[in-house]
């Protein structure tokens, strides 16, 4: 599945989904480098070095900041072949966009727009060197469904959608896969889960275990997938009601997580 010695770089590996698709990664064999904003990612690295045989190293890096971004990946290109990114870390809420702090807005923008940007442009090269290499990006429901009270976050998704498709066509000829996941509701952590709760029916019925999706991530990214369906329904909904109707309807829904 990968080259010998390289590595696959999943960000936000410390917690959630992007610490079940290491663990994913691990059990298949993979050579790990795992980032996060604190320590925690260390552990996690070592537990899945000890409980999987396999190399794992950790980078905490603020990924809301340029710089550290720019240095995560010239430190990377230095020291570790890659034949897999999987841009994970990202972040959203449910808040009024009047309400919303602007550091809240411009963290979104910064680590789910433009970290994912740059780590894929910086990281492209070192990732063409394989034979084959892949790019995971994690994308949301959210990307196919404008929403009141979230706003700025399924905007970021759609970029993350849009661009994903773009360069996976650009790079057809290479052998560089492109993926990016839809994933809708995942209690991952404290306050999506609390979210979830508020939501009523409607979100639970969509939500399923963070180890089936990473599972079923992986597998499809490696079989090199354009789109990542996880929740089939949800994207069937989202397809056949049209956006005047879908919006009201889904906004009136997320409006209870205030
Ligand atoms: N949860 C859902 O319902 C849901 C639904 C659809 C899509 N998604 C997407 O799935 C992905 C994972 O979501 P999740 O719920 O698993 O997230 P999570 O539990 O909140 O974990 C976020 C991860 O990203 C890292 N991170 C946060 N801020 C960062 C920053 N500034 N720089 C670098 N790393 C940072 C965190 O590291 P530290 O722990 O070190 O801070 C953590 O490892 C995200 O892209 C999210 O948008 C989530």
């Amino acid at each position: 599945m990968s080259t010998p010695n390289a590595y696959a770089l999943v960000t936000g590996a410390s917690r959630g989904l992007g610490r079940e698709l290491a663990e994913e990664l691990a059990r298949r064999g993979c050579s790990l480098i795992l980032t996060g904003t604190n320590p925690r990612v260390e552990s996690v690295a070592e537990e899945l070095h000890d409980r999987y045989g396999i190399p794992a190293v950790a980078r905490i890096a603020d990924l809301t900041r340029r710089e550290e971004v720019l240095a995560l990946t010239a430190d990377l290109n230095a020291h570790y072949d890659l034949f897999m990114l999987v841009n994970n870390a990202g972040m959203g809420g449910t808040r009024t966009f009047e309400e919303a702090p602007t550091d809240y807005l411009e963290n979104i923008l910064d680590l789910n727009i433009r970290a994912t940007t740059l780590l894929t442009h910086q990281l492209l090269p070192n990732l063409k060197r394989q034979p084959r290499a892949y790019i995971l990006n994690i994308g949301s429901m959210a990307a196919h469904n404008p929403t009141a009270y979230k706003t700025v976050y399924p905007a970021s998704k759609a970029f993350l959608w849009s661009f994903s498709l773009g360069l996976r066509e650009e790079l057809k000829d290479t052998g560089v896969s492109v993926s990016i996941a839809s994933p809708g509701a995942m209690a991952t952590n404290e306050e999506v889960t609390a979210r979830i709760q508020r939501q009523g029916f409607w979100g639970k019925a969509t939500l399923k275990s963070t180890k089936s999706i990473a599972r079923k991530c992986i597998r499809q990214t490696l079989k090199g997938k354009r789109h990542i369906i996880i929740n089939p329904l949800s994207l069937a909904l989202s397809c056949l009601l049209p956006d005047v109707l879908r919006t009201p309807l889904l906004s009136r829904i997320v409006k209870r997580e205030l």
